[in-house]
């Protein structure tokens, strides 16, 4: 069943250009529907959307502040832009045939639901792990602030802001269960077909503004101009040195933009996103200090005493997260006793489960993903493992429920 629910997914928004989701978006509204086709005869469940659109799928009884606890099993179905069939959408199928196989009986419902996340990619907005974000009570005005490409902010586009920003889960978890593609190669490299993950790096992203002059090209003489991009530019280029000394750390620049953005004008303003990661806080912190120390050394373009302006903004701060003992722990009885090679391991992603871990214990898990490509059309798995992957999920999500509920 899970590979049809995947199949269902990717024919949404599929091109010889991967797929294309971002939050907020038709296309990520189609595919909630999907969930929502999959799981809408399911009997004595419904489903609740809460104030940033986090889509749950649970028992009526465990609604509202009173209801009774349950045990979520949760992802998202954003993508990022031109991404893979598998990041996010994986663990949501996981969900729904988890949820087919052992919510489907009337007589015993058991206290065990799906939420699917929003805004997990955080492509559109800079937001990164949004949705999730909300759901741990963390929102501040600031986040809804924060705008896409075409000046559309968050906060106009969630279905309730201010419930963001003073919210209330629409249910009470007892655990929370994810599982997702490895997007790496630890797993192939060790033989292994799950991986436990232990937590999850911290991410920090910054934005870097530099603000010059716009001006003719080609009549605004060398000495004369102010060029935005000069000045951000070189800090970009001297990125990789900030992380050089430091394990398992990265720096990465993956957007940059100037405007007005023409051949023949001069750079008015550059604009580009830092993003550093680690599953250390304190080297979070050095790389940041480092940051700052590059932006203020960096050459202003100087012309007839004036120079661009650069400015280093925090947007992003979701701190190292570790998964809880005892979920891991049941998760792991569960792929020894079904005979899977296993490693534990860190995740160097950021996902869903490190913001559920705010509002109870969390866990996660890893299948292999071929030739570790992913956030790219290539991204794959074997059909075995995908297959594999809801068999754990619903014998794990049986073992917490044995345990808690
Ligand atoms: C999510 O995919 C992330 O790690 O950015
Ligand atoms: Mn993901
Ligand atoms: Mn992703």
């Amino acid at each position: 069943m899970i590979l049809d629910v995947l199949d269902a997914f990717r024919a949404i928004s599929a091109s010889e250009r991967g797929n294309t989701r971002l939050a907020y978006t038709e296309w990520e509204d189609r595919a909630r529907d999907v969930v929502r086709d999959y799981l809408r005869a399911l009997p004595g469940y419904v489903m609740v959307d809460d104030a940033a659109g986090n889509l749950f799928v649970v028992p009526e009884e465990a609604t509202g502040v009173d209801g009774r606890p349950i045990v979520l099993i949760g992802s998202h179905v954003d993508t990022v832009i031109e991404g893979g069939w598998l990041d996010g959408t994986l663990g949501v199928a996981a969900g729904i045939a988890s949820l087919s196989t052992l919510g489907a009986d009337p007589e015993t419902p058991l206290p065990l639901g799906l939420v699917v996340f929003r805004d997990e990619e955080g492509v559109r907005f800079n937001s990164g792990l949004f949705g999730s974000h909300v759901f741990a009570g963390l929102c501040q005005p600031t986040d809804l602030a924060k705008q896409d490409r075409d000046g559309c902010a968050l906060g106009d586009v969630v279905p309730n802001p201010a419930g963001c920003l003073d919210y209330t889960p629409p249910v009470t978890p007892l655990a929370y269960l994810e599982c997702h593609i490895e997007q790496g190669l630890r797993l192939e490299d060790a033989g292994a077909r799950v991986g436990l993950v232990t937590g999850m790096v911290g991410i920090r992203r910054y934005d870097l503004t530099g603000v010059g002059q716009a001006n003719h090209a080609g009549t605004t003489e060398m000495r004369r101009r102010v060029d935005a991009l000069t000045p951000v530019a070189e800090v970009i280029g001297k990125l990789p040195v900030l992380v050089e000394d430091l394990e398992d750390t990265v720096i990465t620049c993956g957007r940059i933009g100037v405007r007005p953005g023409a051949p023949n004008i001069v750079p008015g303003t550059a604009q580009a996103v830092v993003e550093i990661r680690s599953g250390n806080s304190e080297t979070i912190e050095i790389v940041s200090g480092r940051l700052q120390d590059l932006v203020a050394g960096a050459t202003p373009a100087i012309s007839g005493g004036r120079c661009a302006e650069l400015s280093l903004t925090g947007i992003v701060d979701v701190p190292p997260t570790r998964m809880d003992g005892d979920v891991l722990r049941d998760l792991a009885s569960v792929v020894e006793g079904l005979g899977l090679p296993h490693l534990q391991m860190p995740s160097m992603a950021g996902h869903d489960a490190q913001h559920a871990a705010f509002r109870c214990p969390a866990g996660m898990f890893f299948i292999p993903s071929l030739e570790g490509i992913s956030h790219a059309p290539d991204e794959n798995s074997r059909p075995e493992d995908i297959e594999m992957a809801a068999q754990v999920m619903t014998a794990w999500a049986q073992a917490v429920l044995a345990r808690l509920a």
